[in-house]
Protein backbone atom coordinates (compact mmCIF):
# COMPACT_ATOMS: atom_id res chain seq x y z
CA UNK A 1 0.00 0.00 0.00
CA UNK A 2 2.58 2.51 0.72
CA UNK A 3 6.02 0.11 0.40
CA UNK A 4 7.73 1.72 -3.35
CA UNK A 5 9.95 3.51 -1.54
CA UNK A 6 10.81 1.19 1.14
CA UNK A 7 13.61 -0.65 0.44
CA UNK A 8 12.89 -3.60 2.87
CA UNK A 9 9.68 -4.69 4.58
CA UNK A 10 8.43 -3.85 8.08
CA UNK A 11 10.16 -5.82 11.20
CA UNK A 12 7.64 -8.53 11.69
CA UNK A 13 7.22 -7.41 15.47
CA UNK A 14 6.56 -3.76 14.35
CA UNK A 15 4.30 -4.94 11.78
CA UNK A 16 1.93 -6.23 14.34
CA UNK A 17 2.82 -3.92 16.62
CA UNK A 18 1.59 -1.07 14.09
CA UNK A 19 -1.41 -3.02 12.72
CA UNK A 20 -4.75 -1.83 13.87
CA UNK A 21 -7.37 -4.18 11.54
CA UNK A 22 -7.41 -6.45 15.03
CA UNK A 23 -9.60 -3.80 16.42
CA UNK A 24 -10.27 -1.49 13.77
CA UNK A 25 -12.56 -4.26 12.00
CA UNK A 26 -14.95 -3.24 14.02
CA UNK A 27 -15.68 -0.26 11.72
CA UNK A 28 -15.75 -1.96 8.61
CA UNK A 29 -19.99 -1.65 8.38
CA UNK A 30 -18.33 2.66 8.40
CA UNK A 31 -15.66 1.51 5.95
CA UNK A 32 -18.32 0.10 3.17
CA UNK A 33 -20.42 3.26 3.80
CA UNK A 34 -17.73 5.67 3.20
CA UNK A 35 -16.43 3.82 0.18
CA UNK A 36 -19.58 4.12 -1.23
CA UNK A 37 -20.64 7.63 -0.72
CA UNK A 38 -16.86 8.31 -1.34
CA UNK A 39 -17.21 6.42 -4.70
CA UNK A 40 -20.31 8.33 -6.40
CA UNK A 41 -18.73 11.96 -5.41
CA UNK A 42 -15.94 10.76 -7.50
CA UNK A 43 -18.42 9.92 -10.32
CA UNK A 44 -20.14 13.09 -9.62
CA UNK A 45 -16.68 15.00 -9.91
CA UNK A 46 -15.85 13.08 -13.26
CA UNK A 47 -13.08 11.29 -11.95
CA UNK A 48 -15.10 7.81 -12.32
CA UNK A 49 -17.37 7.02 -15.09
CA UNK A 50 -20.54 5.42 -14.70
CA UNK A 51 -19.71 1.79 -15.41
CA UNK A 52 -16.48 2.26 -13.33
CA UNK A 53 -18.51 3.63 -10.43
CA UNK A 54 -21.20 0.61 -10.59
CA UNK A 55 -18.32 -1.94 -10.52
CA UNK A 56 -16.97 -0.75 -7.79
CA UNK A 57 -20.29 -0.22 -5.87
CA UNK A 58 -20.53 -3.96 -7.04
CA UNK A 59 -17.65 -5.25 -6.20
CA UNK A 60 -18.07 -3.58 -2.17
CA UNK A 61 -21.21 -5.29 -1.98
CA UNK A 62 -19.76 -8.49 -3.01
CA UNK A 63 -17.08 -8.36 -0.40
CA UNK A 64 -19.74 -7.18 2.27
CA UNK A 65 -21.80 -10.49 1.32
CA UNK A 66 -18.50 -12.53 1.72
CA UNK A 67 -17.25 -10.92 4.52
CA UNK A 68 -20.93 -11.51 6.55
CA UNK A 69 -20.99 -15.38 5.52
CA UNK A 70 -17.61 -15.99 5.98
CA UNK A 71 -16.07 -13.43 8.70
CA UNK A 72 -12.55 -15.16 8.91
CA UNK A 73 -11.91 -13.52 5.09
CA UNK A 74 -11.90 -10.10 7.37
CA UNK A 75 -10.44 -11.38 11.09
CA UNK A 76 -7.93 -13.28 9.65
CA UNK A 77 -6.46 -10.78 7.26
CA UNK A 78 -3.06 -9.58 7.30
CA UNK A 79 -4.35 -6.13 6.18
CA UNK A 80 -2.65 -2.81 7.97
CA UNK A 81 -5.83 -1.87 8.76
CA UNK A 82 -9.72 -2.03 8.07
CA UNK A 83 -9.15 0.71 5.62
CA UNK A 84 -6.42 -1.14 3.53
CA UNK A 85 -8.65 -4.50 4.15
CA UNK A 86 -11.22 -3.66 1.94
CA UNK A 87 -8.55 -1.91 -1.13
CA UNK A 88 -6.82 -4.79 -1.41
CA UNK A 89 -10.18 -6.58 -1.36
CA UNK A 90 -11.09 -4.20 -4.33
CA UNK A 91 -8.12 -4.64 -6.23
CA UNK A 92 -8.30 -8.39 -5.87
CA UNK A 93 -12.08 -8.26 -7.48
CA UNK A 94 -10.98 -5.24 -9.94
CA UNK A 95 -7.62 -5.30 -10.73
CA UNK A 96 -6.35 -1.42 -11.84
CA UNK A 97 -10.15 0.18 -11.62
CA UNK A 98 -10.07 -1.24 -7.71
CA UNK A 99 -6.75 0.84 -7.26
CA UNK A 100 -8.75 3.98 -7.97
CA UNK A 101 -11.05 4.47 -4.84
CA UNK A 102 -8.68 5.91 -3.33
CA UNK A 103 -8.13 9.09 -5.61
CA UNK A 104 -8.00 12.42 -3.31
CA UNK A 105 -8.94 10.71 -0.11
CA UNK A 106 -6.67 9.52 3.32
CA UNK A 107 -6.57 6.78 5.79
CA UNK A 108 -6.89 9.84 8.19
CA UNK A 109 -10.20 11.53 6.67
CA UNK A 110 -11.65 8.46 6.38
CA UNK A 111 -10.90 7.02 9.91
CA UNK A 112 -11.64 9.92 11.43
CA UNK A 113 -15.06 9.89 9.42
CA UNK A 114 -15.95 6.45 9.57
CA UNK A 115 -14.85 6.94 13.97
CA UNK A 116 -17.64 9.35 14.10
CA UNK A 117 -20.60 7.35 12.48
CA UNK A 118 -19.17 4.21 15.01
CA UNK A 119 -19.45 6.94 18.21
CA UNK A 120 -23.37 7.75 16.64
CA UNK A 121 -24.51 4.43 16.43
CA UNK A 122 -22.61 3.32 20.03
CA UNK A 123 -24.18 6.72 21.39
CA UNK A 124 -27.85 5.04 20.68
CA UNK A 125 -27.50 2.35 21.57
CA UNK A 126 -25.95 3.16 25.22
CA UNK A 127 -28.97 5.71 25.44
CA UNK A 128 -31.64 3.07 24.82
CA UNK A 129 -29.50 0.71 27.29
CA UNK A 130 -29.73 3.66 30.17
CA UNK A 131 -33.34 4.50 29.20
CA UNK A 132 -34.36 0.70 30.17
CA UNK A 133 -32.28 1.45 33.25
CA UNK A 134 -34.23 4.66 34.21
CA UNK A 135 -37.54 3.01 33.15
CA UNK A 136 -36.66 -0.04 36.05
CA UNK A 137 -36.04 2.97 38.79
CA UNK A 138 -39.50 3.85 37.51
CA UNK A 139 -41.49 1.04 38.05
CA UNK A 140 -40.08 0.56 41.61
CA UNK A 141 -40.62 4.01 42.56
CA UNK A 142 -44.47 3.50 41.46
CA UNK A 143 -44.77 0.30 43.63
CA UNK A 144 -43.38 2.05 46.53
CA UNK A 145 -45.20 5.53 46.49
CA UNK A 146 -45.79 5.27 50.27
CA UNK A 147 -42.91 3.32 51.96
CA UNK A 148 -40.72 5.42 54.15
CA UNK A 149 -37.52 5.31 54.67
CA UNK A 150 -34.41 7.09 56.33
CA UNK A 151 -32.30 9.90 54.40
CA UNK A 152 -29.13 10.57 55.03
CA UNK A 153 -26.03 13.16 54.94
CA UNK A 154 -22.74 11.82 55.56
CA UNK A 155 -24.20 7.91 56.16
CA UNK A 156 -25.74 9.84 59.30
CA UNK A 157 -29.73 10.04 59.48
CA UNK A 158 -30.98 13.28 58.64
CA UNK A 159 -34.73 13.27 57.81
CA UNK A 160 -37.17 11.23 56.04
CA UNK A 161 -37.73 10.66 52.88
CA UNK A 162 -39.73 8.29 50.68
CA UNK A 163 -38.02 5.17 49.11
CA UNK A 164 -39.61 6.20 45.76
CA UNK A 165 -38.13 9.88 46.13
CA UNK A 166 -34.66 7.91 46.79
CA UNK A 167 -35.37 5.86 43.79
CA UNK A 168 -36.45 9.12 41.45
CA UNK A 169 -33.23 11.06 42.47
CA UNK A 170 -31.13 7.74 40.81
CA UNK A 171 -33.40 8.35 37.76
CA UNK A 172 -32.87 11.72 37.28
CA UNK A 173 -29.25 11.21 37.12
CA UNK A 174 -29.54 8.73 34.56
CA UNK A 175 -31.79 11.29 32.68
CA UNK A 176 -29.15 13.94 32.44
CA UNK A 177 -26.43 10.78 31.13
CA UNK A 178 -29.12 10.36 28.35
CA UNK A 179 -29.40 13.90 27.38
CA UNK A 180 -25.64 13.95 27.60
CA UNK A 181 -25.44 11.34 25.29
CA UNK A 182 -27.46 13.61 22.57
CA UNK A 183 -25.27 16.17 22.77
CA UNK A 184 -22.16 14.05 22.24
CA UNK A 185 -24.46 12.81 19.36
CA UNK A 186 -24.62 16.15 18.24
CA UNK A 187 -20.37 16.32 18.74
CA UNK A 188 -19.67 13.46 16.52
CA UNK A 189 -22.31 14.65 13.84
CA UNK A 190 -19.94 15.97 10.90
CA UNK A 191 -18.66 14.53 8.33
CA UNK A 192 -14.75 14.89 7.53
CA UNK A 193 -14.59 13.13 4.45
CA UNK A 194 -13.24 15.51 2.15
CA UNK A 195 -10.40 16.28 3.91
CA UNK A 196 -7.67 14.52 2.59
CA UNK A 197 -4.42 13.83 4.30
CA UNK A 198 -4.54 17.27 5.52
CA UNK A 199 -4.91 19.77 3.40
CA UNK A 200 -8.34 19.20 1.43
CA UNK A 201 -9.20 17.34 -1.70
CA UNK A 202 -7.95 18.25 -4.73
CA UNK A 203 -10.96 16.87 -6.98
CA UNK A 204 -14.21 18.90 -7.02
CA UNK A 205 -16.40 16.34 -4.74
CA UNK A 206 -19.41 17.63 -3.51
CA UNK A 207 -18.74 17.63 0.77
CA UNK A 208 -21.98 18.21 1.87
CA UNK A 209 -23.88 14.95 -0.76
CA UNK A 210 -21.17 12.67 0.88
CA UNK A 211 -22.21 13.99 4.72
CA UNK A 212 -26.09 13.90 3.51
CA UNK A 213 -25.87 10.21 2.08
CA UNK A 214 -23.67 9.06 5.63
CA UNK A 215 -26.23 10.87 7.83
CA UNK A 216 -24.14 13.62 8.88
CA UNK A 217 -25.35 16.93 9.86
CA UNK A 218 -23.10 18.48 8.66
CA UNK A 219 -19.13 18.55 7.24
CA UNK A 220 -16.64 19.33 9.46
CA UNK A 221 -15.31 23.04 8.68
CA UNK A 222 -11.37 22.64 8.70
CA UNK A 223 -9.10 19.75 6.83
CA UNK A 224 -6.55 19.65 8.72
CA UNK A 225 -8.50 20.52 12.56
CA UNK A 226 -10.79 17.57 10.89
CA UNK A 227 -8.56 14.66 10.50
CA UNK A 228 -6.66 14.88 14.09
CA UNK A 229 -10.29 16.11 16.05
CA UNK A 230 -10.94 13.49 18.82
CA UNK A 231 -13.33 15.51 20.51
CA UNK A 232 -15.88 13.74 19.86
CA UNK A 233 -14.31 10.11 20.89
CA UNK A 234 -13.84 12.12 24.26
CA UNK A 235 -16.78 13.50 24.94
CA UNK A 236 -18.49 10.04 24.62
CA UNK A 237 -15.52 8.33 27.02
CA UNK A 238 -16.84 11.38 29.74
CA UNK A 239 -20.14 10.56 29.21
CA UNK A 240 -19.02 6.84 29.78
CA UNK A 241 -17.35 7.83 32.47
CA UNK A 242 -20.10 10.08 34.10
CA UNK A 243 -23.01 6.96 33.52
CA UNK A 244 -20.22 5.02 34.87
CA UNK A 245 -19.83 6.83 38.04
CA UNK A 246 -23.42 7.29 38.31
CA UNK A 247 -23.73 3.27 38.63
CA UNK A 248 -21.22 2.92 40.82
CA UNK A 249 -22.38 5.10 43.33
CA UNK A 250 -25.96 3.42 42.76
CA UNK A 251 -24.39 -0.02 43.59
CA UNK A 252 -22.21 1.40 46.89
CA UNK A 253 -25.82 2.14 47.98
CA UNK A 254 -27.31 -1.27 47.37
CA UNK A 255 -24.21 -2.43 48.60
CA UNK A 256 -24.92 -1.28 51.95
CA UNK A 257 -28.69 -1.66 52.05
CA UNK A 258 -28.21 -5.40 51.85
CA UNK A 259 -25.99 -5.92 54.33
CA UNK A 260 -27.35 -6.85 57.32
CA UNK A 261 -26.56 -3.59 59.24
CA UNK A 262 -29.06 -2.21 56.68
CA UNK A 263 -31.32 -4.70 55.40
CA UNK A 264 -33.03 -2.60 53.65
CA UNK A 265 -33.47 -4.80 50.37
CA UNK A 266 -33.08 -8.41 49.14
CA UNK A 267 -30.88 -8.84 46.55
CA UNK A 268 -32.02 -11.13 43.71
CA UNK A 269 -30.30 -14.42 43.28
CA UNK A 270 -30.45 -13.95 39.98
CA UNK A 271 -27.68 -11.06 40.37
CA UNK A 272 -25.81 -12.28 43.15
CA UNK A 273 -23.05 -14.57 44.25
CA UNK A 274 -22.34 -17.55 46.93
CA UNK A 275 -19.14 -17.99 48.35
CA UNK A 276 -16.79 -21.22 48.37
CA UNK A 277 -16.57 -21.59 51.65
CA UNK A 278 -19.02 -20.12 53.66
CA UNK A 279 -22.59 -21.66 52.71
CA UNK A 280 -24.64 -18.82 54.00
CA UNK A 281 -23.18 -15.94 51.89
CA UNK A 282 -24.75 -13.90 49.18
CA UNK A 283 -23.11 -11.29 47.85
CA UNK A 284 -23.59 -8.67 45.55
CA UNK A 285 -21.06 -9.09 43.24
CA UNK A 286 -23.63 -7.76 40.45
CA UNK A 287 -22.75 -4.37 41.97
CA UNK A 288 -18.87 -4.60 42.97
CA UNK A 289 -18.42 -5.50 39.58
CA UNK A 290 -20.02 -2.33 38.40
CA UNK A 291 -18.12 -0.39 41.17
CA UNK A 292 -15.00 -1.88 40.20
CA UNK A 293 -15.51 -1.59 36.45
CA UNK A 294 -15.82 1.93 36.66
CA UNK A 295 -12.09 2.46 36.99
CA UNK A 296 -11.38 1.20 33.79
CA UNK A 297 -13.94 3.38 32.10
CA UNK A 298 -12.47 6.44 34.03
CA UNK A 299 -8.93 5.16 32.54
CA UNK A 300 -10.35 4.98 29.25
CA UNK A 301 -11.06 8.67 29.49
CA UNK A 302 -8.07 10.06 31.01
CA UNK A 303 -5.82 7.42 28.80
CA UNK A 304 -7.28 9.47 25.36
CA UNK A 305 -6.68 12.49 27.03
CA UNK A 306 -3.31 11.96 27.78
CA UNK A 307 -2.67 10.33 24.54
CA UNK A 308 -4.19 13.56 22.85
CA UNK A 309 -2.07 16.21 25.52
CA UNK A 310 0.74 17.08 23.11
CA UNK A 311 -0.15 15.89 19.93
CA UNK A 312 0.59 18.90 16.75
CA UNK A 313 -1.69 19.78 14.31
CA UNK A 314 -2.17 17.07 11.96
CA UNK A 315 -2.96 13.39 11.42
CA UNK A 316 -0.14 11.92 14.04
CA UNK A 317 -0.41 7.91 14.12
CA UNK A 318 -0.72 8.10 18.10
CA UNK A 319 -4.65 8.82 16.92
CA UNK A 320 -4.73 5.09 16.27
CA UNK A 321 -4.87 4.96 20.46
CA UNK A 322 -8.53 6.21 20.15
CA UNK A 323 -10.11 2.86 18.82
CA UNK A 324 -9.40 0.33 21.24
CA UNK A 325 -10.66 3.12 24.25
CA UNK A 326 -13.71 3.72 22.66
CA UNK A 327 -15.16 0.43 21.91
CA UNK A 328 -14.20 -1.10 25.18
CA UNK A 329 -15.59 1.13 27.71
CA UNK A 330 -18.71 1.56 25.30
CA UNK A 331 -18.80 -2.43 25.47
CA UNK A 332 -18.67 -2.25 29.58
CA UNK A 333 -20.71 0.46 30.34
CA UNK A 334 -23.80 -1.03 27.93
CA UNK A 335 -23.50 -4.06 29.84
CA UNK A 336 -23.13 -2.51 33.04
CA UNK A 337 -25.82 -0.86 32.48
CA UNK A 338 -27.75 -3.65 31.36
CA UNK A 339 -26.95 -5.44 34.24
CA UNK A 340 -27.99 -2.95 36.64
CA UNK A 341 -31.15 -2.71 34.96
CA UNK A 342 -32.25 -6.59 35.62
CA UNK A 343 -30.54 -6.20 39.14
CA UNK A 344 -32.84 -3.00 40.03
CA UNK A 345 -35.80 -4.61 38.62
CA UNK A 346 -35.32 -7.88 40.60
CA UNK A 347 -34.46 -6.22 43.75
CA UNK A 348 -37.09 -6.96 46.94
CA UNK A 349 -36.97 -3.41 48.92
CA UNK A 350 -37.89 -4.53 52.73
CA UNK A 351 -40.53 -2.32 53.29
CA UNK A 352 -41.21 -2.97 57.69
CA UNK A 353 -37.47 -2.81 57.91
CA UNK A 354 -37.33 0.82 55.37
CA UNK A 355 -40.56 1.83 57.66
CA UNK A 356 -39.00 0.89 60.82
CA UNK A 357 -35.70 2.71 60.54
CA UNK A 358 -37.12 5.91 58.89
CA UNK A 359 -39.51 5.78 62.54
CA UNK A 360 -35.82 6.82 64.09
CA UNK A 361 -37.08 9.94 66.51
CA UNK A 362 -33.87 11.56 65.71
CA UNK A 363 -34.96 12.13 62.10
CA UNK A 364 -37.93 14.68 63.79
CA UNK A 365 -35.02 17.02 65.25
CA UNK A 366 -36.04 19.43 62.59
CA UNK A 367 -39.40 19.23 62.89
CA UNK A 368 -39.15 20.68 66.67
CA UNK A 369 -36.96 23.50 65.22
CA UNK A 370 -39.86 24.34 62.23
CA UNK A 371 -42.01 24.46 65.45
CA UNK A 372 -40.57 26.78 66.83
CA UNK A 373 -39.88 28.74 63.62
CA UNK A 374 -43.40 28.96 63.85
CA UNK A 375 -43.81 30.63 66.72
CA UNK A 376 -41.49 33.31 65.90
CA UNK A 377 -38.27 31.95 67.79
CA UNK A 378 -35.55 32.77 64.84
CA UNK A 379 -33.95 29.75 63.49
CA UNK A 380 -30.90 29.41 64.88
CA UNK A 381 -31.84 30.22 68.06
CA UNK A 382 -34.77 27.48 67.67
CA UNK A 383 -31.84 25.04 66.05
CA UNK A 384 -29.98 25.53 68.94
CA UNK A 385 -32.61 25.00 71.75
CA UNK A 386 -33.29 21.61 69.99
CA UNK A 387 -30.02 20.94 70.02
CA UNK A 388 -29.76 20.84 73.57
CA UNK A 389 -32.66 18.71 74.29
CA UNK A 390 -30.91 16.04 71.39
CA UNK A 391 -28.14 16.43 74.19
CA UNK A 392 -29.70 16.10 77.34
CA UNK A 393 -31.99 13.28 76.01
CA UNK A 394 -28.66 11.33 74.46
CA UNK A 395 -27.59 12.03 78.50
CA UNK A 396 -30.56 10.61 79.74
CA UNK A 397 -30.20 7.58 76.87
CA UNK A 398 -33.36 8.23 75.95
CA UNK A 399 -34.77 9.11 72.42
CA UNK A 400 -35.56 13.25 72.39
CA UNK A 401 -39.06 12.90 71.26
CA UNK A 402 -39.91 10.34 74.21
CA UNK A 403 -38.75 13.30 77.29
CA UNK A 404 -41.69 14.51 79.01
CA UNK A 405 -43.29 18.04 77.81
CA UNK A 406 -42.34 19.91 81.39
CA UNK A 407 -38.48 19.26 80.25
CA UNK A 408 -38.77 20.41 76.72
CA UNK A 409 -40.79 23.31 77.92
CA UNK A 410 -37.90 24.08 80.54
CA UNK A 411 -35.84 24.44 77.48
CA UNK A 412 -38.50 27.03 75.54
CA UNK A 413 -41.79 28.20 76.52
CA UNK A 414 -42.90 28.07 73.00
CA UNK A 415 -43.04 23.93 72.66
CA UNK A 416 -46.35 22.69 73.69
CA UNK A 417 -48.58 19.59 73.08
CA UNK A 418 -48.63 20.69 69.78
CA UNK A 419 -45.96 20.07 69.11
CA UNK A 420 -46.74 16.56 69.20
CA UNK A 421 -48.69 16.53 65.90
CA UNK A 422 -45.90 17.49 64.15
CA UNK A 423 -43.34 14.80 64.98
CA UNK A 424 -44.36 11.98 62.87
CA UNK A 425 -42.94 10.44 59.84
CA UNK A 426 -46.12 10.89 57.71
CA UNK A 427 -46.10 14.74 59.03
CA UNK A 428 -42.70 15.50 58.26
CA UNK A 429 -43.05 13.87 54.97
CA UNK A 430 -45.99 15.81 53.92
CA UNK A 431 -44.85 19.12 55.21
CA UNK A 432 -42.36 18.57 52.07
CA UNK A 433 -44.29 19.23 49.41
CA UNK A 434 -42.19 22.65 47.30
CA UNK A 435 -41.78 20.95 44.31
CA UNK A 436 -38.71 18.61 43.92
CA UNK A 437 -39.29 17.92 47.26
CA UNK A 438 -40.78 13.92 49.26
CA UNK A 439 -44.05 15.13 50.22
CA UNK A 440 -46.04 11.87 49.07
CA UNK A 441 -48.26 14.04 46.78
CA UNK A 442 -45.27 15.75 45.06
CA UNK A 443 -43.32 12.51 44.68
CA UNK A 444 -46.63 11.09 42.85
CA UNK A 445 -46.65 14.20 40.24
CA UNK A 446 -42.48 13.52 40.27
CA UNK A 447 -43.21 10.09 38.74
CA UNK A 448 -46.06 11.18 36.42
CA UNK A 449 -43.45 13.92 35.17
CA UNK A 450 -40.60 11.41 34.82
CA UNK A 451 -43.14 9.33 32.75
CA UNK A 452 -43.47 11.39 30.28
CA UNK A 453 -40.26 12.95 30.11
CA UNK A 454 -38.98 9.02 29.16
CA UNK A 455 -41.17 8.94 26.76
CA UNK A 456 -40.45 11.90 25.22
CA UNK A 457 -36.59 11.36 25.43
CA UNK A 458 -37.27 8.05 24.23
CA UNK A 459 -38.76 9.12 20.80
CA UNK A 460 -35.59 11.47 20.60
CA UNK A 461 -33.48 8.11 20.22
N1 LIG B 1 -5.12 2.75 11.33
C1 LIG B 1 -5.05 4.17 11.35
C2 LIG B 1 -5.75 4.73 12.58
O1 LIG B 1 -6.50 4.03 13.18
C3 LIG B 1 -5.70 4.72 10.13
C4 LIG B 1 -5.04 5.97 9.66
C5 LIG B 1 -3.66 5.66 9.25
N2 LIG B 1 -3.04 6.83 8.70
C6 LIG B 1 -1.73 6.90 8.55
N3 LIG B 1 -1.27 7.98 8.08
N4 LIG B 1 -0.93 5.91 8.85
O2 LIG B 1 -5.58 5.87 12.95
Amino acid sequence: MWGSRFSAPPAEAFDAFQRSLPFDRRLFPYELAADRAWARALAAAGVLTAEETSRILAALEDLAQQVQAQPALLHSSTAEDVHSFVEQQLQERLGPLGAKLHTGRSRNDLVATEFRLFVKEAVRETAHAVAALIAAFLDQAEAHTDVPMPGSTHLQHAQPILLAHYLLAHAEAFFRDVHRLLRVRESADACPLGSGALAGCAFPIDRIAIARELGFARITANSLDAVSDRDFALEYLFALTLTATHLSRLAEDLVLFASPEFGFVVLPDAFSTGSSLMPQKKNPDAWELIRGKTGRILGALVGLLVTLKALPAGYQRDLQEDKEAVFSAHDQVVTMVRIATGAIAATTFVADRLRQAAADPALLATEAADFLVARGVPFREAHEIVGRICREAEQRGVPWTQLPLETLRAFSPHLDSSLREMLTTEAALARRSVPGGTAPETVRRALANARARLRELEAAL
